[in-house]
């Protein structure tokens, strides 16, 4: 169960706490609290399901900035300890900072190649994922269309909120 119960919160308090589940995007949280919050919102998962739907319903223009709140991957930010919390745990989680030099490379060429061909950066959900695993999917994703890849970043991105709620909910 969510602490503070979401159900029980004010709009201001609600985004005050959860506005941040998504990247820099409170609207999130808040097109969430006024589809009216009740106690089955209180579960994680209930939560990021109503959340995610907001998402998903969004505008694409929404949705691509939301893409574009993302930091790069072992990028630059994270290297100057310039990411939010959660970014710094996902990424740190997945061994993103102990990667090689020649690894770093790798991913500052990926996160060049990807950014020029769509417009936003790379965003997959790392939870579960070591640097090999997330290497091998950026390679393979480069070779998507804008449309395909735009789709796949708002569903890892959904994911990475649920992985957001359920640490929460844990205590983490
Ligand atoms: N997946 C989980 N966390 C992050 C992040 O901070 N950036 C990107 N690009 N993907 C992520």
């Amino acid at each position: 169960m969510l602490h503070p119960r979401p159900s029980e919160l004010s709009l201001s308090a609600f985004v005050a706490h959860y506005g941040d589940i998504y990247e820099h995007s409170p609207w999130v949280a808040e097109a969430a609290w006024q589809q009216g919050l009740r106690e089955e919102h209180d579960s994680p998962g209930a939560l990021a399901i109503l959340m995610g739907k907001m998402l998903q319903n969004a505008p694409a223009e929404q949705q691509v900035a939301i893409i574009q709140a993302h930091p790069d991957l072992a990028g630059k930010a994270a290297l100057a300890g310039a990411l939010t919390q959660d970014s710094t745990r996902e990424q740190a989680g997945a061994g993103l900072d102990k990667c090689s030099k020649e690894e770093f490379s790798r991913f500052e060429a990926l996160n060049e190649a990807y950014k020029n061909k769509f417009g936003f950066p790379f965003v997959i959900a790392v939870k579960g994922l070591d640097r090999h695993a997330i290497l091998a999917a950026f390679e393979e994703r480069l070779h998507n269309d804008v449309l395909t890849e735009r789709a796949t970043a708002i569903e890892q991105i959904v994911r990475i909120a649920c992985f957001r709620l359920t640490a929460r909910a844990l205590g983490e």
